[in-house]
């Protein structure tokens, strides 16, 4: 947001005080330990920067010098390609905040986007039928409806449904008895057959919208099943060292922010898989993957191992 403000403010004086405030804001967060952070900071304090040049305020470019020397990205580091893979992508480099200005954009381009769950996604159509009452204040127009661009509409969404995707093909192929996802919305992308490999057509799948997971997992641990999270935690047992119960719901945390604290207290248990690197975590349906394989190895074994015993009786 803040690199697409400032050519937008009339007077010199407003742009003066905003890029002041905005750069000195921003400045630490170039250094946070988050990366994300971190990338979208140095890509938006250059974006800044030049729109202070071509908009000609000496004060601000002499008052922060420093960071004209900050932002030659050119150490070849993967942080550097990742802040000028950002600062081309197509937020920092096309968007543009009043061309793209429309019911769509707010209310469903970005939702979708931003990785918001589908649940909190309004399509347009959904306010046709109203008496429109969302003025555009300056040029008193009505907002329209429908982004103008194309580009707009095709720009990717979050990568979080692959996982979904290659979550389904996994826990197919493995056998599990029910996949669950939040929303059914997933199913009509007409990317999720071609990666799933039409997997969803063989697996029960069910629909929990995020809000009633929580009375869903009691209802299942009422039922006899353990719920087991995918999780790094100071509690979490190794994988290497854990015995899945054969009725086991296996709980899979968001890209993001991992399994929310409110579902973590409901859990019988948190399982990690040992990591030997620097990365902080795996994929979660990386994650997923290794969990489903170990339960499905270990009911196998168990399986072996009663019949070798029967037999030996
Ligand atoms: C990318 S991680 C979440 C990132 C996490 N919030 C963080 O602080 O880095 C997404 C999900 O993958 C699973 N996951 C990732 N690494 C794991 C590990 N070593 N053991 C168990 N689950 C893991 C968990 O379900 C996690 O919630």
């Amino acid at each position: 947001m803040l690199s697409h403000v400032g050519p937008w403010l009339e007077e010199e004086a407003k742009q003066q005080k905003f890029y002041d405030s905005a750069f000195t804001h921003l400045l630490p967060l170039c250094m946070n330990h988050h990366f994300s952070t971190r990338i979208h900071a140095q890509a938006t304090i250059c974006k800044m920067w030049r729109q202070c040049k071509s908009l000609g305020l000496d004060n601000i470019l002499s008052k922060f010098a420093l960071v004209e020397g900050c932002i030659q990205f050119n150490d070849g580091s993967n942080a550097t390609k990742n802040t000028l893979k950002l600062m081309e992508s197509y937020f920092m480099a096309t968007f543009d905040p009043v061309r793209d200005y429309s019911i769509e954009t707010i209310f469903l381009t970005l939702p979708k986007l931003t990785c918001l769950t589908d649940e909190e996604w309004l399509p347009p159509e959904m306010f046709s039928d109203m008496d429109p009452t969302w003025l555009d204040a300056n040029a008193l127009k009505l907002l329209s409806l429908y982004n103008g661009r194309d580009s707009l509409n095709s720009s990717k969404s979050g990568p979080w449904r692959v996982k979904i995707h290659s979550l389904c093909r996994t826990s197919e192929i493995f056998g599990i008895k029910e996949y669950v996802i939040g929303s059914m919305r997933h199913l009509v992308d007409k990317n999720f057959s071609s990666l799933s490999v039409t997997a969803e057509k063989w697996i029960p799948i069910r629909e929990v919208p995020s809000e009633y997971l929580q009375n869903f997992l009691i209802e299942k641990q009422r039922d006899g099943y353990a719920l087991v999270g995918a999780e790094q935690t100071a509690n979490s047992r190794c994988l290497t060292d854990y015995e899945f119960p054969m009725k086991t719901v296996l709980i899979l945390g968001n890209e993001r922010e991992g399994i929310p604290a409110s579902l973590i207290s409901l859990l019988d248990v948190c399982v990690e898989i040992p990591q030997q690197g620097v990365i902080r975590s795996l994929n979660v349906h990386v994650s997923g993957a290794l969990l489903m394989w170990e339960y499905t190895r270990q009911m196998h074994s168990h399986r072996t191992k009663t019949s070798s015993n029967q037999k030996s009786l």
